[in-house]
């Protein structure tokens, strides 16, 4: 079986984290049992640009529950998770391409000998299989049926490439579920980043002023975890409508200029590109950390840092390096400017991507139906699967919810509301 991963003799490693993970996710654990008896993905060849963690090869184990066969390279060099690689190798004749740290021409090789299966299927988190397909093989475009895409980042790229009429295949927009918006985003990347920040620095949060850029999904999830742990947390935004609703909820809101001077940590979650840069740098205190929550490591101008310091970068503990600048004062930069949460930490936690991956694989099973009548766009998932997906995470979590009466919801027409007495 073809495959490129780091080191076979870890998969004992990959293999308990795996049963660890797949404890906390009934939801896939469900699916998969369906998927075993119903075989929606019979012979469908699949191919996943993931993070390479336990909670993806619980995903991709359900997949091949359901007739798939697997190929997976990883969606970040540094989130790879070799233990998780050897397991799939090892266990679950999954062909793995990933190894963390792999540069970036490597990174690109297992792109391509992931695509090399031909598939008929893809999974996405940042767009690179969908941007390799249509820049080194579009002689395999006609063979896609659709895919899925996890990050807002990739599904933006999505929609640029339909909006330009460059896209050649249907791509469901798996981010866009209410369900996957609202746990994925908020408490999973809260949680998850957070969580990178204090295994990378074990910093004391209490009493610090962490500064989030952006109040999107992610940003507000980190911005009330750091909040709940005695933060005092400032919002840096662009958008009038996200900046009032931050500043409603209770956070100071600066702009990143008045911000720089004022914070001990800061972390991007904006999407954007050079969300801190030289400007910003030049402001900070001694011994302020950075870091990113966003997909690509571009929201940190890291050559512009470089430029400042005239000694190399110091690795002063394994996810944070320190920038000397030239005025004496010392930068502390998280994981090189790539995502905090999963190149620090372990990423969201296996609950969390329970719900993710079920929308994922949900959405997946649906595409299969309808792709024959399906023209190249970004698509979201149906209303229905969504609510589908809440209902599964509630009764997972053993919560029991109301339905509304018949003819309830008719009192709120206009004709229909009780008339005032006399
Ligand atoms: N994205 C965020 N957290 C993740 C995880 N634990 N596994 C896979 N993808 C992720």
């Amino acid at each position: 079986m073809p495959a490129d991963i780091a080191d076979p003799t870890l998969a004992e490693s990959g293999r308990s984290r795996m049963a660890w993970a797949v404890r906390a996710m009934p939801i896939l654990r469900g699916i998969a049992a369906r998927f075993a008896e119903e075989r929606p993905f019979d012979g469908v060849r699949v191919a996943a640009c993931l993070h390479v963690t336990p909670e993806t090869g619980v995903f991709l184990r359900a997949l091949q529950a359901g007739g798939a066969q697997v190929r997976l390279c990883a969606s970040n060099p540094l989130a790879t998770q070799d233990d998780t690689a050897a397991a799939l190798v090892c266990d679950s004749g999954i062909s793995v391409f990933a190894r963390r740290g792999i540069d970036a021409v490597g990174y690109a090789g297992h792109i391509a000998a992931a695509l090399a299966m031909a598939p008929q299927l893809i999974f996405d988190d940042g767009c690179d299989l969908v941007t390799a397909l249509h820049t080194t093989r579009p002689d395999l475009l006609a063979g896609i049926r659709g895919g899925c895409e996890e990050t807002g980042t990739g599904v933006l790229w999505l929609r640029h490439m339909a909006r330009d009429g460059r896209l050649r295949f249907p791509m469901v927009a798996v981010n866009e579920n209410e369900t996957m918006r609202v746990v994925d985003n908020r408490y999973g990347t809260g949680q998850s980043t957070i969580d990178g920040l204090l295994r990378a620095t074990n910093l004391l949060l209490a009493g610090r002023t962490v500064v989030v850029a952006g109040y999107g999904p992610c940003g507000r999830g980190v911005a009330s975890r750091a909040k709940g742990m005695g933060a005092s947390v400032v919002v840096t935004e662009v958008d009038p409508t996200r900046a009032l609703e931050a500043a409603l909820e209770g956070y100071r809101v600066l702009p990143m200029a008045a911000a720089a001077a004022v914070g001990d940590v800061f972390l991007t979650a904006t999407g954007s590109r050079a969300v801190l840069r030289a400007e910003h740098f030049a402001q900070m205190k001694d011994g302020a950390i950075f870091g990113n929550v966003g997909h690509f490591d571009v929201e940190i101008d890291v050559p512009a840092l470089s430029r400042l310091s005239s000694s190399r970068p110091a690795p002063v503990r394994p996810h944070l390096q320190e920038y000397r600048l030239d005025d004496g004062r010392r930068l502390l930069l998280l994981t090189q400017g790539r995502l905090v949460n999963l190149a620090a930490a372990e990423g969201h936690p296996a609950a969390v991507m329970d719900l993710s991956f079920a929308g994922q694989a949900l959405a997946a099973e649906w595409l299969l139906r309808v792709a024959d009548s399906l023209t190249p766009d970004v698509y979201g998932i149906p209303a229905d699967l969504d609510a589908e997906i809440a209902g599964l995470v509630l009764d997972a979590m053993g919560i029991h919810i109301d339905r509304a009466v018949d003819g309830a919801l008719d009192s709120t027409l206009p004709d229909q509301r009780p008339r005032e007495a006399g």
